[in-house]
């Protein structure tokens, strides 16, 4: 597990557009930590820097929001839907099944049935306003070369910690 401080919404922002720009196969980031921490904010710039150019709303209340980049993005907030029954309910994990992008807030929800390839992303408040703790985890070789591209992100800004 890695860790670092992002020091200002914009690092955030930088952080997640790097990251849209480097994935280019099927994958799944999940979202979790404290509310209000960042992970929407996060899920924007990821989006925008997978070619996404109209994604404007939060998905808090649609669970589930389609959006067209190099591939499908699909972003959920499974917050509201509590549990992995519900989730399977929906049929929602046939989009793990589509070369696409998923993003999902609150996966922690839903972590009993989260597919084995994925990478887990958390975001804490701190007790400076504009500062967030990111723990990065990696679940096999798609995030595991993700998260070596993550800390070329953080060398190159001089934060590696
Ligand atoms: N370094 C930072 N990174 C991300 N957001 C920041 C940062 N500093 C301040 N903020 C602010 O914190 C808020 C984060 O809200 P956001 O909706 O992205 O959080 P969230 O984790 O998706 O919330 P929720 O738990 O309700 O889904 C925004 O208002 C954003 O401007
Ligand atoms: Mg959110």
């Amino acid at each position: 597990m890695m860790k670092w401080i992002l020091s200002s919404l914009q690092e955030t922002a930088d952080l997640g557009y790097y990251m849209g720009k480097q994935i280019d196969q099927r994958f799944l980031i999940c979202l979790d930590g404290d509310l209000g921490a960042g992970k929407t904010t996060f899920s924007k710039a990821l989006a925008k820097g997978f070619g996404v150019e109209d994604m404007v709303t939060s998905p808090t209340f649609t669970l589930l929001q389609e959006y067209q980049g190099r591939m499908p993005f699909y972003h959920f907030d499974v917050y509201r839907l509590g549990d992995e029954e519900a989730f399977l309910a929906q049929g929602f994990d046939e989009y793990w099944e589509e070369d696409a992008l998923v993003v999902m807030e609150w996966a922690e929800m839903i972590r009993e049935i989260l597919p084995k390839d994925h990478m887990e992303m958390r975001f804490f408040q701190t007790e400076k306003e504009e500062e967030r703790i990111v723990e990065v985890e990696a679940f096999g070789p798609v995030a595991e070369a993700l998260i070596q591209q993550i800390c070329t992100f953080f060398a190159a800004k001089g934060e590696d910690r």
